[in-house]
């Protein structure tokens, strides 16, 4: 049988794909945060934190496992709209890294089974087994690893003109070795840590999610210490996140993406992007001589889903600009199938409320 490949066409609405591959990328960043820069601060507090900081850690790595599950869950729904649309420079891209790419599944398994050996092993007061303790740092590297390589593989992906150089030197006969790294180049390293700094707000504002909302309380003491603490958490990811964009946008844009992105109406996006993590953070520098309520902690929450869409957004911007270059990879005819999508709305939908009502019920848990 012949299929002519050619006019398969996208199965779903330019806008559609767009719209899911920015919402699951944000929805995936929230827990993603958490394990990326989450887990590092969590086990250091444990080890080597006072009562206050080791009551904190203890819940933020009882917690991770699931925190986890959830940010894997939501990461394959961005997964799925790239392989439907952007197919043609995704999986080149990959095969290009093929071993790397594919070591994510080798270091996600044991770091999920290290997540939960350390949470397993948190018990108020008694001392924690060395294994698991390594098991958590082992776990926590493999993250940060990971971390990485998806930087490598999204960049290279929308950085075609790469692609021959490291083909040419990674190639047998004209087949990829799939031994390729896109380590030279520049943009992967300020998108790694840019990354790291929004993770470091995103752990701010779940400590004070965990203090107020998922019944985190201790006693009035642990209050004022998290609340100080988040401050001085949050301070560092503002500054990392300027220092970082900057040398992001100066350091590694194209005269024309830079031209592009700082032209109207696009620089309204850039630049809401680069300063939406003030909202939060003066937020935040609020509390003190404003009680730290549940309203204010709902704003917090926002303010930071608002910077991670943002950047999303951006994300997203800049990736469809850089594969501007290459026609044939987003400008593709569209043959929408409904059936399918409507399956995928009905299914979506469900798992978020399932996941809406498993939160609400946290702190109504006697034992959270
Ligand atoms: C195996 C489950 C996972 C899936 C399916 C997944 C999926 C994705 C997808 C599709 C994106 C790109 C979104 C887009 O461009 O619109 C992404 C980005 C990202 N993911 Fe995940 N992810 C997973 C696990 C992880 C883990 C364990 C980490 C570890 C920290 C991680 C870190 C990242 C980072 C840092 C980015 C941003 C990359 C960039 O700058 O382009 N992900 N993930």
């Amino acid at each position: 049988m012949y299929i002519d490949l050619t006019s398969a066409g996208v199965p779903a609405p330019f806008w559609f794909v767009q719209f899911f591959k920015w919402l699951g990328f944000t929805l995936h960043t929230i827990p993603m945060n958490l394990w990326f820069a989450g887990l590092l601060i969590g086990l250091w507090l444990h080890l080597r934190g006072n009562n206050y900081a080791k009551h904190f850690a203890g819940r933020l790595l009882r917690q991770m496992p699931i925190i986890v599950a959830l940010g894997i869950n939501f990461g394959i729904v961005p997964l799925l709209f790239i392989q439907v649309a952007y197919y043609k420079v995704f999986y080149p891209a990959t095969i290009l890294m093929a071993w790397f790419w594919l070591s994510i599944i080798g270091l996600l398994i044991p770091a999920y089974y290290g997540v939960y050996a350390y949470a397993w092993g948190v018990k108020n007061g008694a001392k924690m087994e060395s294994w698991r303790v390594a098991a958590g740092w082992i776990a926590c590297a493999f993250f940060l690893t990971i971390g990485f390589l998806f930087v490598n593989g999204l960049t290279l992906m929308e950085h075609v003109s790469r692609w021959p150089e490291l083909w040419k030197n990674n190639n047998i006969a004209g087949a990829a070795t799939g031994l390729a790294l896109n380590i030279t180049d520049p943009a992967v390293y300020p998108r790694w840590l840019l990354m790291f700094g929004f993770a470091l707000g995103t752990t701010a504002v779940w400590m004070l999610v965990d203090l107020c909302v998922l019944g985190g309380e201790k006693d009035e003491a642990y209050r004022n210490w998290a609340i100080g603490f988040a401050k001085k958490l949050y301070t560092v990811s503002l500054g990392w996140t300027i220092v970082v964009w900057a040398a992001y946008i100066f350091g590694t844009w194209s005269q024309d993406l830079f031209a592009t992105m700082f032209s109207w109406p696009i620089i309204l996006l850039t630049l809401l992007t680069i300063g939406a993590p003030t909202v939060p953070w003066m937020t935040l520098m609020g509390v003190g001589e404003r009680p730290l309520t549940r309203p204010t902690v709902t704003t917090l929450a926002l303010g930071q889903f608002l910077v991670l869409g943002l950047n999303a957004a951006t994300r997203q911007t800049v990736q469809n600009l850089n594969l501007s270059l290459y026609p044939a990879v987003l400008d593709q005819p569209t043959d929408v199938q409904w059936s399918p999508i409507a399956m995928f709305l009905i299914v979506f939908a469900l798992g978020v409320a399932v996941i809406a009502w498993m939160l609400w019920q946290i702190p109504k848990s006697k034992s959270a």
